[in-house]
This record gives structure tokens, sequence and C-alpha cells, in this order.
């Protein structure tokens, strides 16, 4: 009987090893149309109709997790070792913008013990770990990545290469991403976000304990790895582990697809035919484009050879011709010849900058001998400036003590002349940002935001109609003889706009400025503005750019620094150092705060200007509690909030942060504190000196 139950026992045994083994130790999905229940996704994940899988699209601080649903045995119970493994899968990283530069943060194949990875962060943690588990042995988690951002923290070598990683972000082993090209020896280079289909093979070897990575852009695998690393993965993997796919973006931010996948147990996986695979549908602009280029490429060619002259003979007939509708409008029209000799010429002697819309110069006037600058825009659409100078009427009678005001204009064929008052002390940026010449106290950036908040105030609402100035930045704001802000380039993103074609949408500003709305509507507000605004006034209290992407890896994002700072209750550690501890903490509290309140994802959290202003002024006191600048829609991100919500639930009870602020308001309204009580108070802890 017993020798029966044992003998039972150990075919049930067999059998269901048998069952696993065939189940899950192999599989292959050529596209992801029919894979049902087999896989299971969370966060930004799914499954596209057309059998992509997209692990996040290019919306900010994302993450996205796609796992085989089964757990997969990677061990011989007997022995511990992990078994030999091959997998092969193809992905494509398709930026923002569809600029290879901007794009973030990659991507990672993983084998973890848990498919749900619960409490892990977006951005340089790729969706893996979070700040506090990286490096974790516990984490038991083995992963490929595929990291298009250079973190500094994680020591990474570049902002593209494939690493090995245990357990850490901190990769074990990393290269350059690169690809043996079919009887070629030599690596050649290979951008991941390029939005190319990329294939990848990763093999292990249990009896060598010795694992490849291999890169390819083509069906078949290169005899040679590109990446490759003696380890014993036993000691690291539980007997039971899944098997999957995570990727996340940040401010920085790509699309990461699958296009197909096979996995094998002690055996080598099939490639992949990528000729075979689902096809990305083509962006919107480049599929007009290769239908027309395809059909009517010739007759294009000669239309545009057609253009080209008829361009050309207008260009010298029509030199600096005044057209009747240019008369109509109303501030000075200066002449070229004026301008000419006023710059000497163009000379780049008197070069004071590029702007953002083109080159400005100095200049001095031949009659009155004042001091102008004068600000080269060429724009090659004829409409568009057109309709500009029409605007000028308007803009020209904005004044504003901080605004630099707009004193003239000349068109001369594509070319827009733009003449501003001169600014001696530049743009605010050379004083805040790399290693300045001359340090601004905190008084004089105070009074410079003071100012241009009031000049925004006043475009959004203290005139006959809404300007939206859409590129606020501290290279946009300039310096008077007294040091005070001003406001310059206004209405002028909007050339930009009326220039592009009828249907699209051009988003012009600055990539850290640009709200998140601005990048999906294209519709810019005055709560796009304020977004703008909100990372310029952290700019202006850090010392630092929105986004620097040398910058050590938690601060790449100055919101997402500045909120973690102030999570830890290290709220004035991310004052400027180089103000030496001398600041007004109370006006430091308030800029900070209202940058993080202006910095919401969701615009409707933002404050309007006025009440910006007020809350400048002292006239209203900031909220005690601010939001998480990333707190939005949950719907947006999928079911994965973890990151946010984590302290949102802690952060109103023990916060630091917020005794600060319950302090700093209810001190606010009158200046004259008693500067002592702030040694026994929560500021005092921080570490930094008070001003006196
Ligand atoms: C899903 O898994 C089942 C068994 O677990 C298998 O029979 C089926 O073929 C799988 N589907 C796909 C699309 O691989
Ligand atoms: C486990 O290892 C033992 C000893 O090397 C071997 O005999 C057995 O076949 C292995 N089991 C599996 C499932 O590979
Ligand atoms: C992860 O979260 C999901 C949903 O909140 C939950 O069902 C699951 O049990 C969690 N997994 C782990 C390992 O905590
Ligand atoms: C690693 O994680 C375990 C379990 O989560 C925890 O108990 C341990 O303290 C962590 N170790 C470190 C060094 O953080
Ligand atoms: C991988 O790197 C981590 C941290 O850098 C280290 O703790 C670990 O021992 C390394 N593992 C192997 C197998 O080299
Ligand atoms: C790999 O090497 C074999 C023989 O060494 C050669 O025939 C084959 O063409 C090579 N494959 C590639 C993709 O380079
Ligand atoms: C091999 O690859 C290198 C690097 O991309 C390239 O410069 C070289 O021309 C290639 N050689 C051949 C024979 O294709
Ligand atoms: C890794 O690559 C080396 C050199 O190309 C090769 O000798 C070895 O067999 C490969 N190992 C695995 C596990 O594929």
């Amino acid at each position: 009987m017993a020798e029966r139950l044992v003998l039972f026992c150990l075919a049930l045994l067999f059998l269901s090893r048998l069952v696993l083994s065939e189940s899950d130790s192999e599989f292959f999905y050529s596209g992801f149309h029919d894979v049902g229940n087999n896989m299971s996704l969370n966060g930004a994940a799914e499954i596209e109709n057309n059998g992509i899988l997209k692990l996040t699209n290019d919306t900010p601080r994302l993450l996205g997790h796609a796992f085989q649903s089964k757990a997969v045995l990677f061990k011989n119970s007997s022995t511990g070792k992990v078994f030999s493994f091959s997998t092969a899968f193809a992905f494509a990283i398709v930026p923002q913008f569809n600029s290879v530069n901007l794009g973030g943060h990659g991507m990672a194949f993983a084998i973890s013990p848990t498919k749900e990875l619960n409490g892990t962060l977006s951005r340089q943690y790729l969706g893996l770990v979070n700040s506090n588990d990286n490096g974790n042995f516990s984490n038991h988690l083995f992963a490929v990545e595929f990291d298009t951002v250079q973190d500094l923290e994680f020591k990474d070598i570049n902002d593209n290469h494939v690493g090995i990683d245990l357990n850490s972000l901190d990769s074990n082993a990393s290269v350059p991403a690169g690809y043996f090209a079919d009887g070629n020896s030599t690596i050649s280079d290979l951008i991941l976000k390029s939005g190319r289909i990329i294939q990848v093979w990763i093999d292990y070897d249990s009896s060598k304990n010795q694992l490849n990575v291999t890169l390819s852009l083509s069906s078949s695998k290169p005899n040679n790895s590109i990446l490759s690393l003696d380890v014993d993965l036993s000691p690291n993997f539980e007997d039971n582990m899944y098997v999957g796919f995570s990727a996340s973006t940040g401010l920085l931010a790509a699309a990461h697809y699958v296009f197909g996948w096979s996995f094998k147990i002690n055996g080598q996986a099939q490639s992949l035919d990528l000729s075979s695979l689902p096809k990305l549908p083509l962006p919107q602009k480049n599929h007009e484009g290769l239908i027309l280029g395809t059909s009517i490429s010739a007759a294009a060619f000669m239309l545009f050879a057609v253009l080209l002259a008829l361009y050309i003979v207008k260009r010298i007939k029509n030199m600096d011709v005044i057209e009747d509708w240019e008369l109509s409008v109303g501030p000075h029209r200066f002449s070229y010849k004026e301008l000419k000799q006023a710059t000497r010429g163009f000379r780049d002697k008197e070069l004071l900058g590029f702007g953002g819309f083109g080159r400005v110069y100095k200049g001095t006037l031949p009659n009155s001998n004042s001091q102008v600058a004068v600000k080269r825009v060429n724009h090659e659409s004829k409409q568009g400036l057109r309709e500009f100078i029409s605007e000028i009427a308007s803009i020209g009678r904005l004044r504003h003590r901080n605004l630099v005001q707009l004193l003239g204009w000349c068109r001369r064929r594509g070319d827009l002349l733009l003449v501003y008052d001169f600014m001696p002390n530049g743009s605010l940026d050379k004083y805040i940002f790399d290693e300045p010449e001359m340090i601004l106290s905190w008084e004089q950036r105070f009074k410079i935001i003071k100012g241009v908040a009031s000049g925004l105030l006043y475009l959004h609402e203290g005139w006959e109609q809404t300007v939206i100035h859409r590129d606020i930045k501290a290279g946009n704001v300039l310096l008077d003889s007294e040091l005070n802000g001003r406001l310059g380039d206004f209405g002028l993103a909007k050339l930009y706009e009326h220039g592009s074609n009828p249907g699209t949408t051009r988003v012009v500003g600055t990539l850290g400025y640009l709200a998140p709305e601005l990048t999906k509507t294209g519709k810019p507000t005055t709560s796009s503005d304020v977004f703008a605004f909100g990372a310029f006034l952290l700019e202006v209290l850090c010392g630092r750019r929105p986004i620097e992407q040398k910058a050590l890896p938690e601060e790449l994002i100055l919101v997402d620094w500045v909120w973690d700072r102030c999570k830890r209750g290290a709220i004035l550690e991310v004052v400027d150092p180089r103000l030496g501890g001398h600041y007004d903490e109370i006006e430091a509290v308030v800029v900070l705060k209202l940058g993080l309140m202006c910095s919401s994802n969701a615009s409707e959290r933002r404050p309007s200007m006025r009440q910006v202003v007020r809350y400048l002024e002292g006239e209203v006191v900031v909220p005690e509690v601010v939001a998480a600048p990333e707190e939005y829609d949950a719907n947006k991100s999928g079911d994965h909030g973890g990151e946010f919500e984590d302290f949102l639930h802690s952060y109103p009870t023990s916060s630091y942060f917020e005794k600060v602020s319950a302090w700093s308001s209810a001190e606010y309204p009158d200046r004259d504190v008693d500067l002592e009580a702030c040694t026994t108070s929560p500021l005092s802890i921080a570490g930094k000196g008070v001003k006196r």
C-alpha cells in the first residue's frame, strides 16, 4: 500500500513536471495578437489591435510591465542550479517629438519573482526597482536594460547603452548599444531610440555560467555578442520566476514597443523573422509624406523647381519693398538702412546672443543715439510673417515696466527685424546657471520673480486681449540697468504657429517648460504659461535648469528633485547653494511652494497669474499643503500610481514640509518676525543659516 502511494506520488510529480515544462518553458509570439491571458500587463502597458505590445506611450512619467502570466521553473530542484535559457525579442523605442535626442527612459527584459513589480518607480528606475530597494538582494531581479538616459546615480556609461543588472540598476556589465553587421568583425553603432526595430538575443549557458547579449537590425543572429558576463545566476534566482518586460518614461518620454518574443529553457530560442512581425503605423506626417513621395515625387520635384525659380526672381525684385498692408501697422517701421547702420552692418561684434528665434544685435540708432537691441528673425513663410506683423500693431502697444518694450520693426524679404529697448544686463540665465560671473542675491532674485510675475499677469489679464507668452524661461527674462526682470520675446512664438500648415499644431516652447497637456492638445493657454512660470520659479530658486541631462540622476528633472527633497523634509536643501545660506527663508518657501503648485500636471490645479502675484506680494498666504506635481488623472497612468500614492498618504500628517509651511504661513503676513524664533522652529533643523 505504502509502496503504491509512493509510486503514485512520484508519477504525479513526474506528470506535473512534464506539464510545466511543456506549457511554460517555451513559447513563441510573433506579434501578440492572440496571447489572451498568457500575458499579464499592468501600468501603461497594452496590446494594440495590430498585435504590438506597447509598454508605454510617450506621455511623461509612465511605467508599464508585461510578463508571461505563468511562472517559469528556472531551477533543477535537486541541484539548485539555474537551467540554461535563451530568449529573443524585437523592440523599438520611438521618442516624443520625433527627436532622437529627447526620449526616455528605456526598457528592460526582466526575470523577477513577481510579475506585478508593485512599488517600482518610473523615470530612471525603469519600472524595475524604487529608490529604496535598488541593490537589495531580496529583489531577486535579473534584467537586461536598454537605457536611453544617462543616470550618474547608477554610473551609466552614456545615454544609449545595454546593461546586465542584478537586483540593481547599477549594471554589472554594460556597453554602448551596437551590433555586428553581417560578416563584419567591428561593432556598428546603434541608436536605441532611433525608432528602428532591433532584435535582441539573451543566452545563458548554465554549464559555463555565462550570459551573452546580442543585438541586430535583422532577423538572423550575428555570430558575435556585444556584451558577455561570466555569472552564476543560481544564487539570485528563486525556483519559479516570471519573465517579461518593463519600461518607463520621465519628463523625457518615448513610446516603447515589443513586436515579438520567443523564450526557451534548455535550448536556443527561435529567432524572430522581422518581416512577419506586426508593423508600427507610420506617424501621420511621414505617412502623408510617403504617399506623396512615392506617387507624385517627380511632379513635386518639378513643382519645387518652378517655385524655387519664381522665388529667386521675386527675391531679386522684392528687395525692401513696402507693401500697403505694412503701412497700416502701428509702431514705428524702421528702414533697413537705419538698422543696418545702427548695428554696423549686423557685425558679429555687435552680436548679443542667439535668442529662441534668431540672432540679437546691439545697436545705436543714428538719429537719437539711443541704444537698442535688434532681433533678426528669419522666417520662410510669408503668410506667417504677414499675420505676425499685423499683430505687431497690438504687441507694440503693450507697455509694462516688466516687459521689454518693442520699439519698432522692419521687414526685409524673409527677415523680420524687431527693435527692442536695450537691456544692459543681458538675460537672467547667465546669472543663475553653470558658473555665473556674478551671483544674484536673494533680494535681487525675489525682485526679479515678482517683476516677471506682474509682467506676465499684465499679458494675461491687464490688457484688452489675452496675450499668451508661450516661451517663459530664464533665457527670456532680461535685466535692465536696475536689475529689474523684464519679459522678452512675447508673442513671438505665435509667428511660428502661423507659419505652420493649417490643421497641424506645432508645439512652440522649450522642453522642460512645456506643460504636459500642451504636447497633447498643442493649444497654448494662460495655464500652460503658468506651468512654464513654475519651472522658472524653481530654476531661480535652485540655480538649476529644469532638465539637466548631465546632472545627478535624481536631479535630472528639477521639479521631481525639488519634490523629492520636500518629501524628505530637506526643504531648504534645494535653494541655490551659491547663495551661501543668505536668503529669506519665508520668501524661499513661498517661491518653492508656488513653483510646485504651478508645475502641477493638471492644468486646473495651477493657480492663475493673479493668484501667483497675490501670493508673492504676501496678500494671500500660500496653502499649507501643496499637492504633488505628478498627482494627476489616475485613469491616464493606469492603476499603477504607487509612486505618487505613497507619499500622498503619508504626507499630510508626517511631513516636515507641512510643518514648515504652517509656520511660514502663520508668520508670513508679518515680515518682521523675531528671527530668534527660527532656531526653535523646524526650519532651523534643515541646517541652513537664517538670514539676518
Ligand atoms: C497560451 O497558453 C496555452 C497553454 O498555456 C497555449 O496552449 C496557447 O498556445 C498559448 N497561446 C499563445 C498565443 O501562445
Ligand atoms: C537535475 O539535476 C540532476 C543532476 O544533475 C539531473 O540528473 C536531472 O536530470 C536534472 N533535472 C532536470 C529536470 O533537469
Ligand atoms: C500587486 O498589486 C496588485 C493590485 O494592487 C495585487 O493584486 C497584487 O497582489 C500585488 N502583488 C504583490 C506581490 O504584492
Ligand atoms: C532589503 O529588503 C528586505 C525586505 O524587503 C529588508 O528587510 C531589508 O532591510 C532590505 N535591506 C536593505 C539593505 O535595504
Ligand atoms: C553585481 O553588482 C552588484 C552591485 O554592483 C554586486 O553587489 C554584485 O555582487 C554583482 N554581482 C555579480 C554576480 O557580479
Ligand atoms: C557566422 O559564422 C559562420 C562561419 O564562421 C559564417 O558562415 C556565417 O556567415 C556567419 N554569420 C554571420 C551572420 O556573420
Ligand atoms: C564594418 O563596420 C564598420 C563600422 O560600422 C564600418 O565602418 C565598415 O565599413 C564595415 N565593413 C564592412 C566590410 O562592411
Ligand atoms: C557567448 O559568446 C561567446 C563568444 O561569442 C561564445 O563562445 C559562447 O558560447 C557564448 N555563450 C552563450 C551562453 O551563448
